[in-house]
């Protein structure tokens, strides 16, 4: 019966995660997949989420279904994490927001939802692009192509070309943006580019769709949403997935949301009637545990305020990492220009290594790196780092 079916290729960040899992040798460096980790090597269980889940033990929840669109209280902290506590479009209604199967699954259902609404639009995205985000679209029927965006020359935006690209797809095209963070280059439009492209896709009359992944692991949890604000300043309508598996370190809990402004309250509450319309057919219903923890830490004042804490040591941390690297690496290569690891934000750096060197690290030190060239920065440590810097001057050479 199945004999036609092919062979799945493999993800090729799960792929290297697990090679580097493989891999016997004792000194090794795991750059692959984008989890943070504390300078112990540990993926934390943040006390907040500790704090709130020994709260929620004290009582039995019968495990009745959640709504379609998942639960009320964590749907509404998603809008005032995404949007800002009082943010008109938030106040006047005008956001239709679900509770999401992680990041991921906020990108399908609004794959979904945008296919069903204008079955003849289609997607750009970034060159480069996270690897997932062609299979997720392309997976909703929906044709996908690249706008430029890295200049390897540079390490940086290419600004100008990104925006000529942007300016000329026909009307009601859609344009995903990393909102923060960029994953895989951790290079981001300024404040004042953002603009520009709002402005563009307000005139181009495009469809934006904002993934935020890692809101809080670059700059803060407002600076990290300033695209996002200031294109629902601006009037837009557009679709927001936001993720809480890296800031609150809840992977496996796949707790996201999906938010989409509107109009009007009117045309707001029609489109969540079209999200439930996704969920249903497709899950029916999400998983409530880590829903729960994370609606409990965004409501309670207290965890709240040591959440936000919590982040800002996590991007600390990634931040001195950054400035190791640079700094190591100053001393061992003189002649490599490392600034890349400090100007690029967030969880990832693009390296720019070759093809060669990323085989070297791999293959020689045990340092592995995505084929892309792109690193995990929080996958260094006070321990590692100094061996991933000799490894890397070596594999240079
Ligand atoms: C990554 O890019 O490594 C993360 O977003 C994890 C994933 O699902 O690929």
């Amino acid at each position: 019966m199945f004999e036609h079916v092919p062979g799945y290729a493999g993800d090729p960040i799960f792929h290297l995660n697990e090679m580097f899992h493989k891999d016997p040798r004792q000194q090794k460096v795991n750059l692959t997949i984008g989890l943070y980790y504390d300078d112990d090597g540990q993926i934390p269980v943040l006390n907040t989420v500790q704090r709130a889940e020994q709260q929620l033990a004290a009582s039995t929840r019968p495990r009745a279904y959640l709504p379609i669109e998942g639960d009320h209280a964590y749907r509404q902290r998603v809008q005032a994490m995404v949007f800002g506590e009082n943010h008109p479009v938030v106040k006047q209604g005008r956001v239709a927001t679900i509770q999401s199967v992680g990041g991921t699954g906020a990108l399908k259902v609004g794959g979904e939802f945008l296919h069903d609404a204008y079955p003849d639009s289609q997607l750009w995205m970034s060159d480069p692009a996270w690897e997932n985000h062609h299979d997720i679209f392309r997976g909703c029927g929906i044709p996908t192509h690249s706008y430029p965006y890295y200049d390897p020359t540079t390490r940086a935006l290419d600004f100008n070309r990104m925006v000529a690209s942007i300016r000329s797809l026909p009307p009601k095209s859609i344009v995903l943006l990393h909102a923060c963070c960029h994953n895989p280059t951790g290079v981001d439009p300024t404040p004042e580019q953002w603009q520009t492209l709002i402005t563009v896709m307000k005139e181009g009359d495009l469809i934006p769709f904002f993934d935020m992944a890692y809101q809080g692991f670059g700059s803060g949890m407002d600076e990290d949403a300033f695209a996002v604000r200031a294109a629902a300043d601006a009037g837009l309508s557009f679709l927001v997935a936001n993720s809480f598996s890296k800031n609150l370190s809840l992977y496996s809990e796949r707790c996201g949301g999906l938010s989409v402004v509107c109009a009007t309250a009117e045309e707001a509450d029609r489109v969540l009637g079209q999200l439930m319309a996704v969920v249903r057919r497709t899950y029916s219903t999400p998983p409530s545990h880590g829903g729960v923890v994370t609606a409990r830490v965004l409501s309670d004042p207290d965890l709240y305020r040591d959440w936000q804490g919590e982040v800002a040591e996590m991007r600390n941390r990634i931040l001195q990492m950054r400035e190791r690297v640079h700094s190591l690496l100053a001393q061992r290569v003189p002649d490599y220009d490392a600034s890349h690891f400090v100007n690029q934000v967030g969880m990832f750096s693009y390296t720019g290594f070759s093809t060669q060197v990323i085989q070297r690290l791999r293959n020689d030190h045990g340092v592995y790196v995505l084929d892309s060239g792109r690193i995990s920065v929080p996958g260094l440590n006070s321990r590692n780092v100094e061996y991933f810097c000799d490894a890397v001057a070596a594999s240079l050479r």
